[in-house]
């Protein structure tokens, strides 16, 4: 039974972790280089459990106990914890970093997860001090809601600490799925067409992004890609359109549309920055 984790980076995904991990009876860390962004973090905790307190899913007293457990700190030497989660930027040379710098102050078994969506696990722990600790640990977004984890073993990650994710997975009353190190594990690879080829539909005038959105919808699918994206941030998005178009030697299918490139250069990046596709 994991009692402490330290999610690294409070953005989109690592505040709706922070939150899962406290609600799973966790005491848990959320650290960001960024204050503006732990602030932010702390209202939208705030907000997600309130939401679950108007609907009758906790009472009043349980969102005070939830919140209790969490500890905003803006200092590395506070990051200690059984299990250290990262939600940082996708670039293996900031996980690595951040990994290597917090085992210095955390004890000799800690578990490093990332929640990568699409470097290769293997390539992060190569040059991680302790590579056997490291395991991916892929949340969907929105965290709190969605319940599929993909735990990710890389060619270094030694069974024991692959079963402790995964074991963390299911008391966070997730359900965890065991993928190979492969580009973009399973739902980032089989979902990177939903995005490409709507794009290229308007980059060829073919169709309206909202007309996309409307009719992906109608037919069942819960966000049509380009709110979807607007969702998961057009950097993150674009971050990992690149790492896989990268990881199959640049195949036509795989190549990143200039309309997401156009977007993270204006700073448009979606629901984070108030406006993608869509205004918010
Ligand atoms: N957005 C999604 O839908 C989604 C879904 C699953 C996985 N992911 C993955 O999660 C990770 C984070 O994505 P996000 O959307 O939350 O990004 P984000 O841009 O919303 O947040 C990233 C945060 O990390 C902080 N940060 C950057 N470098 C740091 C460092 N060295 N130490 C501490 N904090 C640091 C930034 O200040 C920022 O607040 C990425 O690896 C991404 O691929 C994203």
């Amino acid at each position: 039974m994991i009692e402490t984790i330290c999610v690294i980076g409070a953005g989109t995904m690592g505040s709706g972790i922070a939150q899962v991990a406290a609600q799973s009876g966790c005491y848990t860390l959320l650290f960001d280089i960024n204050s503006e962004v732990l602030e932010k973090a702390k209202i939208a905790i705030q907000k997600n459990l309130q939401y679950l307190v108007d609907k009758q899913k906790i009472t009043a007293a349980e969102k005070e106990m939830i919140y209790s457990r969490i500890r905003f700190v803006n200092d590395t030497n506070d990051c200690v914890a059984d299990v250290v989660i990262e939600a940082i930027v996708e670039k293996i040379a900031a996980k690595v970093g951040i990994f290597n710098q917090l085992a210095e102050v955390n004890h000799s078994k800690v578990i490093f997860a990332t929640n990568t969506s699409s470097l290769s696990v293997s390539d992060i722990q190569a040059e991680i001090i302790h590579p056997e600790r490291v395991v991916g640990m892929h949340f969907f977004n929105p965290a709190p809601l969605m319940k599929l984890v993909e735990v990710v073993k890389g060619n270094q990650t030694s069974d024991e600490a692959a079963q402790t994710i995964y074991d963390l997975c299911k008391q966070m009353n997730k359900v965890p799925v065991l993928c190979k190190d492969a580009p973009g594990f399973i739902v980032n690879r089989v979902a990177r067409h939903y995005y490409l080829e709507a794009m290229k539909l308007v980059e060829r005038g073919e169709a309206s992004f909202e007309n996309v959105d409307a009719i992906m919808e109608a037919t069942g699918f819960k966000m049509g890609p380009f709110k979807l994206m607007d969702l998961i941030g057009m950097d993150i998005n674009l971050a990992v359109s690149q790492s896989i178009y990268e990881a199959f030697d640049k195949a036509e299918r795989f190549t990143p549309s200039p309309i997401q490139m156009d977007k993270v250069a204006k700073g448009d990046l979606g629901k984070k920055t108030g406006k993608g596709f869509y205004q918010y």
